[in-house]
Protein backbone atom coordinates (compact mmCIF):
# COMPACT_ATOMS: atom_id res chain seq x y z
CA UNK A 1 0.00 0.00 0.00
CA UNK A 2 1.22 3.39 -0.67
CA UNK A 3 1.28 5.90 2.02
CA UNK A 4 1.67 9.69 1.25
CA UNK A 5 2.94 11.21 4.74
CA UNK A 6 0.60 14.11 5.36
CA UNK A 7 1.67 17.16 7.35
CA UNK A 8 -0.76 17.95 10.31
CA UNK A 9 -2.83 21.03 10.06
CA UNK A 10 -1.62 24.34 11.31
CA UNK A 11 -2.73 25.34 15.18
CA UNK A 12 -2.43 21.56 16.57
CA UNK A 13 -0.49 21.50 19.60
CA UNK A 14 -2.47 19.65 22.35
CA UNK A 15 -5.06 16.36 21.76
CA UNK A 16 -8.23 18.88 22.71
CA UNK A 17 -6.65 20.69 19.54
CA UNK A 18 -6.83 17.54 17.82
CA UNK A 19 -10.21 16.22 18.92
CA UNK A 20 -11.85 19.46 18.31
CA UNK A 21 -10.50 19.38 14.75
CA UNK A 22 -10.96 16.10 13.69
CA UNK A 23 -15.01 16.72 15.22
CA UNK A 24 -14.42 19.57 12.44
CA UNK A 25 -13.31 17.28 9.52
CA UNK A 26 -15.33 14.19 10.50
CA UNK A 27 -18.27 13.45 8.16
CA UNK A 28 -20.76 13.77 11.10
CA UNK A 29 -22.10 9.91 11.07
CA UNK A 30 -18.55 8.92 10.75
CA UNK A 31 -17.36 10.86 14.40
CA UNK A 32 -20.83 9.64 15.89
CA UNK A 33 -19.64 5.99 15.84
CA UNK A 34 -15.89 6.52 15.92
CA UNK A 35 -15.98 8.97 19.28
CA UNK A 36 -19.65 8.55 20.13
CA UNK A 37 -20.40 6.28 23.48
CA UNK A 38 -23.13 4.27 24.95
CA UNK A 39 -26.55 5.65 26.17
CA UNK A 40 -26.72 8.64 27.59
CA UNK A 41 -22.32 8.87 28.14
CA UNK A 42 -22.38 8.44 31.71
CA UNK A 43 -19.26 5.80 31.44
CA UNK A 44 -17.72 7.84 28.77
CA UNK A 45 -17.61 11.39 30.75
CA UNK A 46 -16.98 9.41 34.49
CA UNK A 47 -14.22 7.74 32.66
CA UNK A 48 -12.52 10.82 32.22
CA UNK A 49 -13.86 12.61 35.76
CA UNK A 50 -12.36 9.73 37.50
CA UNK A 51 -8.53 10.78 36.14
CA UNK A 52 -9.41 14.25 36.50
CA UNK A 53 -10.15 13.59 40.35
CA UNK A 54 -7.32 11.87 41.35
CA UNK A 55 -4.25 14.10 42.18
CA UNK A 56 -0.65 14.01 42.69
CA UNK A 57 1.87 14.82 45.21
CA UNK A 58 4.75 15.37 43.32
CA UNK A 59 8.12 14.88 45.74
CA UNK A 60 10.97 17.07 45.08
CA UNK A 61 14.56 17.66 45.22
CA UNK A 62 14.84 13.48 43.66
CA UNK A 63 17.77 13.46 41.30
CA UNK A 64 16.32 13.45 37.45
CA UNK A 65 19.22 12.23 35.90
CA UNK A 66 18.70 10.51 32.67
CA UNK A 67 14.92 10.64 32.64
CA UNK A 68 13.02 7.88 31.02
CA UNK A 69 9.25 7.05 29.92
CA UNK A 70 11.02 3.62 28.99
CA UNK A 71 9.66 0.05 30.35
CA UNK A 72 8.99 -3.34 29.53
CA UNK A 73 5.93 -5.60 28.70
CA UNK A 74 5.88 -9.16 28.72
CA UNK A 75 9.30 -9.36 27.51
CA UNK A 76 9.10 -6.40 25.30
CA UNK A 77 10.86 -2.92 25.37
CA UNK A 78 8.54 -0.01 24.68
CA UNK A 79 9.89 3.33 24.19
CA UNK A 80 6.92 4.70 26.76
CA UNK A 81 3.86 2.75 28.41
CA UNK A 82 1.64 3.91 25.40
CA UNK A 83 -0.42 1.39 23.18
CA UNK A 84 -3.05 2.11 20.57
CA UNK A 85 -6.34 0.90 21.79
CA UNK A 86 -8.01 -1.78 19.44
CA UNK A 87 -10.56 0.73 17.61
CA UNK A 88 -12.78 -1.07 14.26
CA UNK A 89 -12.90 0.48 11.20
CA UNK A 90 -10.55 3.34 11.07
CA UNK A 91 -11.07 3.51 7.34
CA UNK A 92 -14.14 5.73 8.68
CA UNK A 93 -11.53 8.23 9.73
CA UNK A 94 -8.71 8.55 7.14
CA UNK A 95 -7.76 6.39 4.33
CA UNK A 96 -4.25 5.54 5.76
CA UNK A 97 -6.44 3.60 8.29
CA UNK A 98 -4.83 0.57 10.49
CA UNK A 99 -1.61 0.25 8.60
CA UNK A 100 -1.07 3.84 9.17
CA UNK A 101 -1.91 3.56 12.92
CA UNK A 102 0.71 0.37 12.92
CA UNK A 103 3.33 2.67 11.90
CA UNK A 104 3.25 5.57 13.69
CA UNK A 105 3.05 3.20 16.91
CA UNK A 106 5.93 1.06 15.77
CA UNK A 107 7.63 5.09 15.03
CA UNK A 108 6.92 5.80 18.48
CA UNK A 109 8.24 2.59 19.62
CA UNK A 110 4.69 2.27 21.16
CA UNK A 111 2.38 -0.59 21.28
CA UNK A 112 -0.36 -1.55 18.61
CA UNK A 113 -3.31 -3.82 18.94
CA UNK A 114 -5.38 -4.49 15.84
CA UNK A 115 -8.98 -4.72 16.40
CA UNK A 116 -11.13 -7.65 14.94
CA UNK A 117 -13.35 -5.29 12.75
CA UNK A 118 -10.62 -3.50 11.34
CA UNK A 119 -11.00 -2.25 7.72
CA UNK A 120 -7.67 -3.84 6.90
CA UNK A 121 -6.95 -7.68 6.79
CA UNK A 122 -4.02 -8.45 9.77
CA UNK A 123 -1.71 -9.89 7.98
CA UNK A 124 -1.27 -6.23 5.77
CA UNK A 125 -0.86 -4.54 9.11
CA UNK A 126 1.42 -7.08 10.51
CA UNK A 127 3.62 -6.76 6.79
CA UNK A 128 3.75 -3.15 7.24
CA UNK A 129 5.79 -3.04 10.49
CA UNK A 130 7.50 -6.86 10.30
CA UNK A 131 11.29 -4.83 9.32
CA UNK A 132 10.92 -2.23 12.22
CA UNK A 133 13.28 -4.21 15.09
CA UNK A 134 12.42 -0.82 17.19
CA UNK A 135 8.82 -1.07 17.26
CA UNK A 136 6.50 -1.89 20.48
CA UNK A 137 4.63 -4.78 20.56
CA UNK A 138 1.96 -5.78 18.32
CA UNK A 139 -1.41 -7.66 19.35
CA UNK A 140 -4.72 -9.09 17.93
CA UNK A 141 -7.72 -8.41 19.35
CA UNK A 142 -10.88 -10.58 18.93
CA UNK A 143 -14.61 -11.66 19.73
CA UNK A 144 -15.13 -14.93 21.08
CA UNK A 145 -16.94 -16.98 18.61
CA UNK A 146 -19.79 -19.31 18.54
CA UNK A 147 -17.31 -21.84 16.44
CA UNK A 148 -14.28 -23.04 18.25
CA UNK A 149 -12.56 -23.95 14.78
CA UNK A 150 -12.91 -20.42 13.82
CA UNK A 151 -11.13 -19.15 16.93
CA UNK A 152 -8.28 -21.61 16.61
CA UNK A 153 -8.03 -20.48 12.96
CA UNK A 154 -7.88 -16.68 14.01
CA UNK A 155 -4.81 -17.60 16.19
CA UNK A 156 -3.37 -19.25 14.08
CA UNK A 157 -3.20 -16.27 11.57
CA UNK A 158 -2.46 -14.44 13.89
CA UNK A 159 0.39 -15.96 15.25
CA UNK A 160 2.12 -16.90 11.55
CA UNK A 161 1.72 -13.41 10.59
CA UNK A 162 3.64 -11.54 13.56
CA UNK A 163 1.45 -10.71 16.08
CA UNK A 164 2.30 -11.49 19.68
CA UNK A 165 -0.08 -12.47 22.09
CA UNK A 166 -4.57 -12.69 21.30
CA UNK A 167 -6.62 -9.78 23.41
CA UNK A 168 -9.44 -11.38 23.90
CA UNK A 169 -12.68 -8.38 24.93
CA UNK A 170 -14.82 -9.84 27.79
CA UNK A 171 -16.77 -6.80 27.97
CA UNK A 172 -19.41 -6.28 24.93
CA UNK A 173 -21.09 -9.74 24.16
CA UNK A 174 -24.12 -7.73 23.21
CA UNK A 175 -22.83 -5.13 20.80
CA UNK A 176 -25.20 -2.15 19.42
CA UNK A 177 -25.96 -3.21 15.62
CA UNK A 178 -23.80 -0.89 13.88
CA UNK A 179 -24.45 -0.51 10.02
CA UNK A 180 -21.39 -0.65 7.22
CA UNK A 181 -21.37 2.12 4.91
CA UNK A 182 -21.30 0.83 1.75
CA UNK A 183 -17.50 0.03 0.61
CA UNK A 184 -16.14 -0.67 4.40
CA UNK A 185 -15.30 -4.60 5.01
CA UNK A 186 -14.39 -6.10 7.77
CA UNK A 187 -11.79 -8.49 6.47
CA UNK A 188 -10.92 -10.42 9.42
CA UNK A 189 -14.35 -11.18 10.69
CA UNK A 190 -16.43 -14.06 10.13
CA UNK A 191 -19.70 -13.35 7.76
CA UNK A 192 -22.42 -12.25 10.10
CA UNK A 193 -25.24 -14.21 10.50
CA UNK A 194 -28.11 -12.60 8.71
CA UNK A 195 -30.34 -11.14 12.22
CA UNK A 196 -28.94 -11.51 15.66
CA UNK A 197 -31.33 -10.84 18.41
CA UNK A 198 -30.29 -10.51 21.90
CA UNK A 199 -30.97 -14.21 23.25
CA UNK A 200 -28.47 -15.68 19.88
CA UNK A 201 -25.85 -13.12 21.09
CA UNK A 202 -26.66 -14.08 24.73
CA UNK A 203 -26.57 -18.11 23.71
CA UNK A 204 -22.67 -17.76 21.74
CA UNK A 205 -21.49 -15.52 24.50
CA UNK A 206 -18.37 -16.58 25.97
CA UNK A 207 -18.09 -17.64 29.36
CA UNK A 208 -15.27 -18.64 31.97
CA UNK A 209 -14.81 -22.50 30.23
CA UNK A 210 -14.31 -20.55 26.99
CA UNK A 211 -11.61 -18.80 28.25
CA UNK A 212 -10.04 -21.08 29.83
CA UNK A 213 -9.91 -23.09 26.58
CA UNK A 214 -8.13 -20.34 24.50
CA UNK A 215 -5.88 -20.11 27.49
CA UNK A 216 -5.12 -23.66 27.04
CA UNK A 217 -4.94 -24.08 23.46
CA UNK A 218 -3.93 -20.62 22.00
CA UNK A 219 -0.52 -20.39 20.27
CA UNK A 220 -0.21 -16.66 21.68
CA UNK A 221 -0.40 -15.48 25.25
CA UNK A 222 -4.11 -14.54 26.07
CA UNK A 223 -4.77 -10.74 27.38
CA UNK A 224 -8.34 -10.48 28.86
CA UNK A 225 -9.64 -6.79 28.01
CA UNK A 226 -13.15 -5.89 29.86
CA UNK A 227 -12.27 -6.65 33.56
CA UNK A 228 -13.67 -3.99 36.44
CA UNK A 229 -14.44 -6.37 38.96
CA UNK A 230 -11.61 -7.52 41.09
CA UNK A 231 -13.09 -10.73 41.57
CA UNK A 232 -13.09 -11.26 37.94
CA UNK A 233 -9.18 -10.56 37.65
CA UNK A 234 -8.32 -12.88 39.91
CA UNK A 235 -10.78 -15.72 38.21
CA UNK A 236 -9.05 -14.63 34.65
CA UNK A 237 -5.66 -14.70 35.89
CA UNK A 238 -6.63 -18.24 37.28
CA UNK A 239 -7.44 -19.52 33.77
CA UNK A 240 -4.54 -18.36 32.54
CA UNK A 241 -4.53 -14.84 31.43
CA UNK A 242 -1.19 -13.08 30.25
CA UNK A 243 -2.56 -10.10 31.10
CA UNK A 244 -5.41 -8.17 32.21
CA UNK A 245 -6.91 -4.87 30.77
CA UNK A 246 -9.38 -2.61 33.55
CA UNK A 247 -11.64 -1.06 30.26
CA UNK A 248 -15.78 -0.53 29.97
CA UNK A 249 -15.27 -0.28 26.27
CA UNK A 250 -14.35 3.67 26.43
CA UNK A 251 -18.01 3.60 27.59
CA UNK A 252 -19.03 2.04 24.66
CA UNK A 253 -21.17 -0.73 25.74
CA UNK A 254 -22.53 -0.76 29.51
CA UNK A 255 -23.34 2.62 29.98
CA UNK A 256 -23.47 3.33 33.92
CA UNK A 257 -20.31 1.18 34.30
CA UNK A 258 -17.62 2.06 37.29
CA UNK A 259 -14.94 4.27 35.77
CA UNK A 260 -11.85 2.56 34.99
CA UNK A 261 -9.79 5.06 36.99
CA UNK A 262 -12.06 3.89 40.10
CA UNK A 263 -11.90 0.04 39.71
CA UNK A 264 -7.65 0.08 38.94
CA UNK A 265 -6.83 0.09 42.36
CA UNK A 266 -9.21 -2.79 43.49
CA UNK A 267 -8.14 -4.88 40.59
CA UNK A 268 -4.22 -3.90 41.54
CA UNK A 269 -4.50 -5.15 44.82
CA UNK A 270 -6.60 -8.56 43.97
CA UNK A 271 -3.59 -8.92 41.44
CA UNK A 272 -0.61 -8.54 43.54
CA UNK A 273 1.41 -8.26 40.66
CA UNK A 274 0.55 -11.48 39.24
CA UNK A 275 0.52 -10.47 35.79
CA UNK A 276 0.83 -6.96 34.22
CA UNK A 277 -2.08 -4.74 34.25
CA UNK A 278 -3.11 -2.53 32.00
CA UNK A 279 -6.33 0.23 31.44
CA UNK A 280 -7.88 2.23 29.27
CA UNK A 281 -10.74 4.70 28.93
CA UNK A 282 -10.71 8.52 28.64
CA UNK A 283 -7.02 8.93 29.13
CA UNK A 284 -6.18 12.15 27.47
CA UNK A 285 -3.33 13.42 29.55
CA UNK A 286 0.44 12.53 30.13
CA UNK A 287 -0.43 13.33 34.07
CA UNK A 288 -3.46 10.73 33.00
CA UNK A 289 -0.88 8.28 32.52
CA UNK A 290 1.20 8.71 35.58
CA UNK A 291 -2.11 8.60 37.71
CA UNK A 292 -2.91 4.85 35.62
CA UNK A 293 0.86 3.75 36.34
CA UNK A 294 1.00 4.98 40.13
CA UNK A 295 -2.38 3.40 40.50
CA UNK A 296 -1.34 0.38 39.26
CA UNK A 297 -0.87 0.05 35.80
CA UNK A 298 1.90 -1.30 34.01
CA UNK A 299 0.50 0.73 30.64
CA UNK A 300 -2.32 2.14 29.27
CA UNK A 301 -4.38 1.77 26.08
CA UNK A 302 -5.63 5.01 24.24
CA UNK A 303 -8.38 4.64 22.02
CA UNK A 304 -10.72 8.16 20.71
CA UNK A 305 -7.36 10.57 20.86
CA UNK A 306 -5.79 7.60 18.07
CA UNK A 307 -8.57 8.58 15.73
CA UNK A 308 -8.26 12.12 16.21
CA UNK A 309 -4.70 12.13 14.84
CA UNK A 310 -5.68 9.62 12.53
CA UNK A 311 -8.30 11.73 11.20
CA UNK A 312 -6.15 15.16 11.39
CA UNK A 313 -3.15 13.80 9.69
CA UNK A 314 -3.07 10.04 9.21
CA UNK A 315 -0.48 7.77 10.49
CA UNK A 316 1.46 11.27 11.03
CA UNK A 317 -1.18 12.11 13.38
CA UNK A 318 -1.27 9.19 15.07
CA UNK A 319 2.56 9.79 15.86
CA UNK A 320 1.78 13.09 16.48
CA UNK A 321 -0.79 11.94 19.59
CA UNK A 322 1.23 9.65 20.61
CA UNK A 323 4.60 11.87 20.91
CA UNK A 324 2.16 14.39 22.80
CA UNK A 325 1.20 11.94 25.65
CA UNK A 326 4.73 10.32 25.85
CA UNK A 327 6.16 14.14 26.28
CA UNK A 328 3.38 15.15 28.76
CA UNK A 329 4.73 11.88 30.53
CA UNK A 330 8.36 12.96 30.82
CA UNK A 331 7.25 15.94 31.86
CA UNK A 332 4.71 14.96 34.65
CA UNK A 333 7.57 12.37 35.90
CA UNK A 334 10.20 15.29 36.08
CA UNK A 335 7.18 17.49 38.15
CA UNK A 336 6.89 14.47 40.41
CA UNK A 337 10.12 14.12 40.80
CA UNK A 338 10.39 10.41 39.25
CA UNK A 339 13.24 9.72 36.74
CA UNK A 340 12.14 6.63 35.53
CA UNK A 341 9.09 4.27 35.96
CA UNK A 342 10.38 2.32 38.61
CA UNK A 343 9.94 5.25 40.83
CA UNK A 344 6.58 5.25 40.31
CA UNK A 345 4.21 4.06 43.32
CA UNK A 346 0.86 4.40 44.93
CA UNK A 347 2.58 6.99 47.16
CA UNK A 348 2.14 9.77 44.76
CA UNK A 349 -1.69 9.57 44.42
CA UNK A 350 -3.41 11.53 47.28
CA UNK A 351 -5.37 10.09 50.05
CA UNK A 352 -9.27 10.49 49.83
CA UNK A 353 -10.24 12.73 52.52
CA UNK A 354 -13.84 13.58 53.09
CA UNK A 355 -14.19 16.63 51.18
CA UNK A 356 -12.23 15.38 47.85
CA UNK A 357 -14.70 12.48 48.00
CA UNK A 358 -17.80 14.06 48.18
CA UNK A 359 -16.76 16.46 45.04
CA UNK A 360 -15.13 13.25 43.35
CA UNK A 361 -18.72 11.67 43.65
CA UNK A 362 -20.42 15.24 42.66
CA UNK A 363 -17.90 15.21 39.29
CA UNK A 364 -18.78 11.82 38.30
CA UNK A 365 -22.82 12.43 38.87
C1 LIG B 1 -13.38 0.88 20.33
N1 LIG B 1 -13.02 -0.08 21.26
C2 LIG B 1 -12.88 -1.39 20.84
N2 LIG B 1 -12.44 -2.33 21.72
C3 LIG B 1 -12.27 -3.61 21.33
O1 LIG B 1 -11.87 -4.44 22.15
N3 LIG B 1 -12.53 -3.97 20.04
C4 LIG B 1 -12.96 -3.08 19.10
O2 LIG B 1 -13.16 -3.43 17.95
C5 LIG B 1 -13.17 -1.76 19.52
N4 LIG B 1 -13.63 -0.82 18.65
C6 LIG B 1 -13.72 0.48 19.01
C7 LIG B 1 -14.10 1.43 18.07
C8 LIG B 1 -14.10 2.77 18.41
C9 LIG B 1 -14.47 3.77 17.37
C10 LIG B 1 -13.72 3.17 19.71
C11 LIG B 1 -13.68 4.63 20.10
C12 LIG B 1 -13.37 2.23 20.65
C13 LIG B 1 -12.69 0.29 22.65
C14 LIG B 1 -11.21 0.69 22.77
O3 LIG B 1 -10.38 -0.41 22.54
C15 LIG B 1 -10.89 1.25 24.15
O4 LIG B 1 -11.27 0.33 25.14
C16 LIG B 1 -11.54 2.61 24.44
O5 LIG B 1 -11.64 3.37 23.26
C17 LIG B 1 -10.73 3.36 25.46
O6 LIG B 1 -11.35 4.56 25.82
P1 LIG B 1 -10.98 5.99 25.17
O7 LIG B 1 -9.48 6.16 25.20
O8 LIG B 1 -11.54 6.01 23.79
O9 LIG B 1 -11.69 6.93 26.09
Amino acid sequence: MKMEVQSLPAGIANLAQHEQRARETLDPAAWAYLCGAAGRGITERANRAAWESVTLVPRVLASLEGLDTRTQLLGRAMASPLIAAPVAFQQLAHRDAEVGTALAAAAQEAGMVLSQQASTPLEAVADAVAADSRRGPLWLQMYWQADRSAVAALADRARASGYEALVLTVDSTVRSGFHLPAGLVAPNMPAAPAAQDLRSLCAAAPTWHELEWLCANAPLPVIVKGILHPDDARHARACGAAAIVVSNHGGRTLDGAAATATMLPRVAEALDGAVPLLVDGGIRSGTDVLKALALGARAVMIGRPIVWGLTNAGARGVAHVLRLLRDELEIAMAQCGCANLARVHGDLIAPIDASAQSLRNERTT
